[in-house]
This record gives structure tokens, C-alpha cells and sequence, in this order.
């Protein structure tokens, strides 16, 4: 599996259905616009037998942080930060859940916001999380900031331990 860059005049953007319409809209109508622009970044996951054939994607780019919503070890760590990097979106089709592209997604984001950050340093990874997805980011190591339930964050240093990248 992997993931390229979206591609207008490849990928098929209007029969992706991960069951919510903002998310099936923003593919469909935005992400190659904001691309554009250099606002975001959307990354799709191809069907291998069909590349034109959108299985999951997801958009990255950076995000303000209040650093006073973090747990007071990180506040102090910290307190010279300003912006985290942020998993904007990321949605598998539903006819592909449950299969591991959502896994495969969110480490592959990981990993690529990791490469930004050697370069251009940012000491976290922020994702809004949709309701009932709270526990599919919990499980790969994010938790809430103290007053967003549904906004979570790792720092770049659990990704680094995670995905066990040398410093
Ligand atoms: C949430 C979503 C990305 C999961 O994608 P998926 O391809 O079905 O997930 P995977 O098959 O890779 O699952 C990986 C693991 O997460 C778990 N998981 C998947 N969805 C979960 C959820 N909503 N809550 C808790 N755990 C979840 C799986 O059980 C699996 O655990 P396991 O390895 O112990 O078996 C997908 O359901 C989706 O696109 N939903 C709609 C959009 C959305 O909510 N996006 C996320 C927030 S913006």
C-alpha cells in the first residue's frame, strides 16, 4: 500500500463514501483547490488493481496550538511553541473499513508531518477527531487536550518512539 499525492486528473474523487458528506465534500470539491492555494496538502491511498480508485485519504497542514490546554509537563516543555502540525482530515471509503487503511493512513501521516518537522520543527501532531473516532486515535497513542475532548494530540517525540525513528 501507499499513499501519493492527490491527482485531479487521476483520481476519482466523486465515488469515494466514507459516510460522512463534509468529508466525502471536502475531497470532491476543496482539497485539490487548497492544494493549490498551498493551504493543505491531501494524500490519497490507491486501489492497486484501480489507481484511479480512492480507498482512504487524508490532509495535512498546520494548525495554531493553545499550549496552555496540555498537560503541565508539556505547557512547560514547550511554552516557546506555537504550531503543531494537523492531521486536517482523514476518512477511509466505507466499502474498505475495516481492513487497515485508516492504521495505515494515520502512521503514514505520522510519518511524513515527522519529515516536515526535521525540517521546519513543531513539537506536536494535532487531529480533530469526528465523534466516534475519539478511540480509533486513542488507540495509536493520541489524547485529548484538557478543554477539546474531540482534539487530540501526540507530541513528536511519541511519534518518533512509536514509529522507532532515531532522534
Ligand atoms: C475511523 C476510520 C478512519 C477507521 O478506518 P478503518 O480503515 O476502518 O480502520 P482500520 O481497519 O485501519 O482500524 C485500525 C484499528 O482501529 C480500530 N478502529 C477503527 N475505527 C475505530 C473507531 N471509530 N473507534 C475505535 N477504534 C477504531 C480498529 O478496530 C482497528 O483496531 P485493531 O487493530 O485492534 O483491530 C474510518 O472508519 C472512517 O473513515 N470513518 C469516517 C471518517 C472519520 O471518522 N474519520 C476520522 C476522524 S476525522
Amino acid at each position: 500500500m501507499k499513499t501519493v499525492p492527490l491527482d485531479k486528473d487521476k483520481h476519482d474523487r466523486n465515488t469515494f463514501d466514507c459516510g460522512i458528506e463534509a468529508l466525502n465534500n471536502y475531497l470532491r470539491l476543496m482539497a485539490n483547490q487548497q492544494a493549490s492555494k498551498d493551504n493543505t496538502r491531501t494524500f490519497v491511498l490507491e486501489d492497486p488493481n484501480q489507481p484511479q480508485r480512492i480507498r482512504g485519504y487524508y490532509t495535512l497542514t498546520m494548525t495554531p496550538v493553545d499550549f496552555n490546554a496540555l498537560p503541565a509537563k508539556l505547557q512547560k516543555k514547550h511554552h516557546h511553541a506555537q504550531s503543531g502540525g494537523l492531521i486536517a482530515r482523514l476518512a477511509v471509503d466505507k466499502r474498505e473499513a475495516k481492513q487497515g487503511c485508516g492504521a495505515f493512513l494515520l502512521i503514514d501521516a505520522m510519518q511524513k508531518l515527522l519529515t516536515a518537522s526535521a525540517i521546519v520543527a513543531f513539537p506536536l501532531i494535532v487531529v480533530d477527531a469526528k465523534d466516534g473516532a475519539i478511540a480509533f486515535y486513542e488507540k495509536f497513542g493520541f489524547t485529548a487536550f484538557n478543554d477539546t475532548p474531540n482534539k487530540l494530540f501526540i507530541t513528536m517525540a511519541d511519534v518518533r518512539n512509536s514509529l522507532e525513528v532515531p532522534p
